[in-house]
């Protein structure tokens, strides 16, 4: 890439035509999701209850690539391809030899990498004849990425958003309603579940892992209603490849290749999007590292057990093979709302267990403290979410000062933060805290799982 340049864009015409499928490529076969009752491998035809055939079919196909709708690619050109951009500012503010690349998710119009699944999962439910679609919400970027999917095709959008985040996060609450759906806070007293948890406790902060039930019981109880989950199952990770399909073809344009991908991970989805498409040469020989960064309030990967174990707090999901910090395990209130799953994907988790990737896990405020340097450096603000992928960027480019190694280090800058600026200020006014789970709460939750073989 010559020196003046700084942005890699490419043209409508160069959006990916397929999708692709890591679960081709893995050396072993991802352990099947479980039935709770029977403890055997569930019927795909059991989770049609709740999602699009075509999306079921997907999350057990192994085809190696599946052809992206020309109607879905159609709104991805509302954005896509995003931008992939050298970082040189922060690398001559760091003082690095390190070269740093970041593939820019933040210019869809919701602000992430959310509506490239969303509108996805909204396409084949209406072609299906689904009228309303049902979902969860941590940080807001997911519910507000599947209202503008449903807007593009009509249909009505129902979203359980956790509660701490309904309260930290207003705008993302309006721009859900900018698209026309409905938004509750979760725990909430629209569903069984919600109320029994207000019961037991009133002042219940809300977990992903709550409003997933929520949003699932809404999809069980009515005929014309299907769930969308907007990270962790296969068919999620299938969608983001988008963005390492593209980020490949740019890094070939900028004559590079990285040597480091780093991704932030709540469910697993961005961090697999911009990853599994490189993945698969490392898998073929090529010597890439591959780095998810969670956060130490809710450390899965770090801290978590690789066993079966319920994707939502009320047990109503199938039990699926990741890293857990158990089902009931309600992650402390921090910024970074989408991060606060109790799990991860099964297919990050079977990467991190086959020794493809690695994990590590930070504190909130050191990755305020990186956003603030990229914000100041390359300009875009980060979502909190965001800021753990810029950090763990930042330390990799770090260690290169140290060693004098001229690294190519890419990440996926996954969304902007400026719905988030509610967080920075409290950033500045010196409120947030940093926590380190004790393990007593996690051997808590985690003693509450399910034994399967
Ligand atoms: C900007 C942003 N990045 C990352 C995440 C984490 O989700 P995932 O791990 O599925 O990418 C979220 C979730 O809401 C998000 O909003």
């Amino acid at each position: 890439m010559p020196d003046h340049e700084k942005r890699v864009l490419l043209r409508e015409k160069d959006l990916p035509k397929a999708w692709y499928n890591l679960l081709a490529d893995f050396p072993e076969p991802l352990p099947p999701p479980i039935h709770p009752a029977t403890k055997q491998p569930i019927d795909p035809r059991d989770l049609e209850r709740i999602f699009a055939a075509e999306l079921v079919r997907q999350e057990i196909s192994s085809d190696r690539w599946i052809e992206i709708p020309e109607e879905v690619r159609r709104i991805y050109a509302i954005w896509r391809p995003t931008p992939l951009v050298r970082a040189r500012n922060l690398e001559k503010a760091l003082g690095t030899p390190a070269r740093i690349y970041f593939k820019d998710e933040s210019h869809s119009p919701p602000g992430s990498h959310k509506p490239n699944t969303a509108v996805a999962q909204a396409y084949y439910n209406k072609i299906e004849g689904i009228r309303c679609l049902s979902t969860e919400t941590g940080a807001g970027q997911w519910g507000s990425s599947l209202a503008f999917a449903c807007s593009f095709f009509g249909m009505e959008c129902k979203v359980f958003m956790v509660k701490v985040s309904y309260h930290q996060k207003p705008y993302r609450r309006s721009m859900m309603h900018v698209w026309g759906a409905s938004v509750w806070p979760s725990p909430s007293p629209e569903t069984d579940c919600g109320r029994a948890i207000l019961e037991r406790d009133p002042e219940c902060p809300g977990s992903l892992g709550i409003a997933i039930s929520e949003a699932v019981e809404v999809a069980l109880k009515s005929d014309d209603t299907h769930y969308t989950l907007g990270s962790v199952l296969n068919h999620v990770m299938l969608h983001q490849s988008v963005i390492g399909l593209e980020a490949e073809q740019q890094m070939k344009e900028a004559g590079d290749f990285p040597d480091v991908v780093i991704g932030c991970v709540g469910g697993g989805s961005n961090f697999a999007g911009l990853a599994f498409p490189f993945l698969r040469h490392k898998i073929a020989g090529k010597d890439i590292r591959f780095i998810a960064v969670e956060p130490k309030a809710c450390p899965s990967l770090t801290r978590g057990e690789y066993r079966y174990d319920f994707g939502d707090t009320s047990m109503l999901t199938p039990l699926l093979k990741m890293h857990t910090l158990g089902h009931s395990f309600v992650p402390p209130g921090i910024h970074a709302g989408g991060l606060r799953y109790h799990g991860m994907a099964p297919m990050v988790s079977f990467a991190a267990k086959l020794g493809l990737i690695e994990a590590t896990a930070l504190y909130q405020r050191e990755c305020f403290e990186a956003a603030l340097t990229f914000a100041r450096t390359e300009g875009v603000i980060p979502a909190p979410e965001t800021s753990h992928a810029v950090r763990g960027a930042i330390i990799e480019a770090l260690k290169c000062k140290e060693t004098g190694e001229e690294k190519c280090i890419l990440f996926n800058f996954s969304g902007h933060g400026i719905c988030d600026l509610g967080s920075y200020d409290r950033y500045f006014a010196g409120e947030l805290t940093d926590f380190e789970l004790p393990q007593d709460n996690i051997r808590k939750a985690l003693a509450e799982l399910p034994q399967i073989g």
